[in-house]
């Protein structure tokens, strides 16, 4: 079994380079299939869900290649719009398949994708919009059938801004018949890359990264070539990182942007942080002031996936703060293997009140999922001593080599081999 060994109480100094954006390239994927003939993706990360969404592809006939880090996919070899169950099991976000196959087969099936690691995750919102969207459902064993006569263009209202249920009806109007208009759309930028995208191949697409996004449906999409931006919650976790160790850290090929709540969040805990045009540089002494409250909440508020990191940093403040996850209730599951590293951590429903110690000790811990396992990493980091992170398959998912990132700051950390 293979674990990650970290020698902490180091400070972290340097320059890193950030891996493309998990969650920006698995919707391109998907949206892949929507054009006849092949794409070309660029600064793509080799991750596990990367690589699930490519066997995906290959197993429902599509030509899949990697040449560095450009993923080229060829789909017009594909041959059946039945998602493979076992490989929709292993990553949630294959349900974005359903809308890409609609628009391109009218027809698809995706087993329903079940309970995950950090809460319900229900797909109501997605069913209901395809079904304004002329496609009737069926749910069997598990299985969600969709078959369509043909998209037609509706108006979609979110009960809430969900980022997969505006993707999904995003790739089944794109070549829809007439417009279909979503309300209270999801304003991610990763919305904006997938509308960008299939923009660049021919789609139109109005209003993507506000709340109101308009597609009016095409018939056909031309090959198209993109590159993925660099990913804000890897290159957040590095920031929360150094805040937690202290030092001064450059990542270079993403600026502030998409980041900005992540930022004026570090810089109140005490760290100093300076924006380049392709670049963002912290510098911190190491020392964390608590915050009052900070709520989770869709973008352009603080991201959930970087909600487990901060908590991290937190457990080493002066003071009490506070976090209300209002995203993904499940997240919390986390705690009770953060709180090994001395902090106290008290759950209140949705509210979690850390209290910081000085110094936190190194602990033998266990990921359970993503995030929650890269803020193991940040605790084992800030750590005096040797802390193990068991399970960092669950890290493998979302960043290709955090140990080789961490150590290129000057961290001592490696994956090692249980005997
Ligand atoms: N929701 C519903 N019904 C639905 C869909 C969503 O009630 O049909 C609820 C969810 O339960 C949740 C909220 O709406 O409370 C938001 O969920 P959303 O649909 O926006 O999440 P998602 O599309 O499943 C994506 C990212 C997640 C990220 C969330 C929120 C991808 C592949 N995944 O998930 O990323 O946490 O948006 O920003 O884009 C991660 O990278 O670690 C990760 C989990």
């Amino acid at each position: 079994m293979t674990y990650i060994e970290i020698m902490g109480g180091k400070k972290l100094n340097g320059e890193v380079n950030i891996q493309g954006s998990k969650n920006t390239v698995l919707p391109i994927l998907a949206a892949t299939l929507l054009i006849n003939g092949i794409t070309k993706l660029n600064h793509c990360p080799k991750i596990l869900d990367v690589e699930h969404m490519i066997k995906i592809l290959i197993e429902i006939g599509c030509s899949v290649t990697w040449e560095d880090s450009s993923i080229i996919v060829d789909t017009r070899g594909l041959n059946t719009e039945v998602v493979p169950t076992e490989l929709v099991k292993k990553m949630r976000s294959s349900i974005i398949l359903l809308g890409a196959l609609l628009g391109r087969s009218h027809h698809a099936v995706v087993s329903y994708p079940g309970g995950c690691t950090i809460g319900a995750r229900p797909i109501n919102f997605h069913l209901d919009a395809f079904q304004k969207m002329n496609v009737a459902l069926e749910e069997e064993d598990g299985l969600v059938k969709c078959v369509t006569s043909g998209i037609k263009g509706a108006d979609i209202y979110f009960p809430s801004p969900s980022v997969g249920a505006t993707e999904n009806v995003i790739l089944a109007g794109t070549l829809g018949f007439g417009k279909t208009r979503i309300f209270n759309a999801a304003r991610e930028p990763e919305i904006l890359e997938l509308c960008k995208f299939l923009n660049s191949a021919g789609a139109k697409i109005y209003g993507a990264g506000t709340s109101r996004i308009e597609i009016e449906g095409v018939a056909s999409l031309h090959q198209t070539e993109y590159s993925a931006p660099s990913d804000r919650i890897v290159a957040g976790t590095y920031l929360a990182a150094a805040a937690g160790t202290g030092g001064e850290v450059t990542l270079k090929g993403i600026g502030c942007g998409s980041l900005s709540t992540v930022i004026q969040t570090l810089r109140k805990m005490g760290s100093h942080i300076k924006c380049g045009q392709d670049s963002i540089t912290i510098r911190s002494g190491g020392n964390v002031t608590a915050i009052p409250e900070i709520k989770t909440a869709p973008y352009p508020g603080f991201p959930t996936d970087m909600q487990s990191q901060i908590m991290s940093v937190l457990m080493k403040a002066s003071g009490s703060s506070k976090i209300v996850e209002e995203i993904f209730e499940g997240r919390y599951q986390n705690v009770p293997e953060q709180a090994r590293f001395g902090a106290q951590i008290c759950l209140h429903d949705r509210e979690a009140y850390i209290t910081g110690v000085p110094v936190l000790k190194a602990s033998e811990v266990s990921a359970g999922e993503l995030r929650g396992g890269a803020a193991l990493v940040i605790a084992g980091l800030m750590a005096e001593g040797k802390t193990i992170v068991k399970n960092p398959y669950h890290i493998q998912r979302g960043y290709e080599d955090i140990c080789r990132d961490l150590r290129t700051l000057g961290a001592q950390i490696d994956y090692k081999e249980e005997n």
